[in-house]
């Protein structure tokens, strides 16, 4: 699987002390609230899962998924929703975690969902943002990482599926998907 990897974007420690620094801040920012932490499956996994262990504050956590990408290279603009939440966000202070804004068609869809939901506030942490992919106007309240407009894998985000359980974000040997 490392064999191909072109380049290391982000390593296994940068992602690591990344996550640590987010996880700190928003441990201030949401202690005593009971946030509602909502990620987006299934890039989402690796990073949510690293990040509630380091919010030192009780969380309530749900999934959602809602595919932009379906297992096209480059987005459709079609935003479905594959599995719905199965808490009420009316009232709650909504945090989204999201592996990766490219083109914001996901959240953009999600946070105006959820806003018409009536959550209380909405906001987005995102580990990865890459700002050059934007076609609609949506930014995250935080971002780990701003990246270059290449593709990328690792730590959540896949390609057909494959390289979701790296340890960190790389940027795939084009002959892998040329080769598809
Ligand atoms: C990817 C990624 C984000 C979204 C970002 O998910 O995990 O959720 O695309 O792209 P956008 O800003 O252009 O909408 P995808 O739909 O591929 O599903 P996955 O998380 O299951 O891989
Ligand atoms: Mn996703
Ligand atoms: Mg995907």
């Amino acid at each position: 699987m490392r064999d191909d990897i072109q380049e290391v974007l982000v390593s296994e420690e940068e992602v690591q002390n990344k996550v640590a620094e987010l996880g700190a801040e928003l441990t201030e920012e949401y202690e005593g609230r009971f946030p509602l932490v909502i990620g987006v499956l299934k890039g989402c996994l690796p990073f949510m899962g690293d990040l509630i262990q380091k919010m030192d504050t009780h969380l309530e956590f749900d999934m959602m998924d809602v595919s932009s990408y379906g297992h096209a290279f480059v987005s459709s603009g079609e935003v479905k929703i594959e599995k719905d939440l199965n808490t009420s966000v009316e009232g709650r202070d909504v945090l989204i975690v999201e592996d990766i804004i490219d083109s914001g068609l996901t959240l953009k869809y999600l946070v105006n969902l959820l806003e018409y939901r009536k959550a209380n506030s909405v906001r987005i942490v995102t580990l990865l943002d890459k700002p050059e992919g934007r076609s609609v106007d949506i930014a995250a309240d935080k971002a780990g990482f701003i990246i270059p407009d290449k593709f990328v894998v690792g730590y959540g985000l896949d390609y057909i599926e494959k390289y979701r359980n790296l340890p960190y974000i790389g940027v795939l040997k084009p002959e892998i998907y040329q080769s598809e």
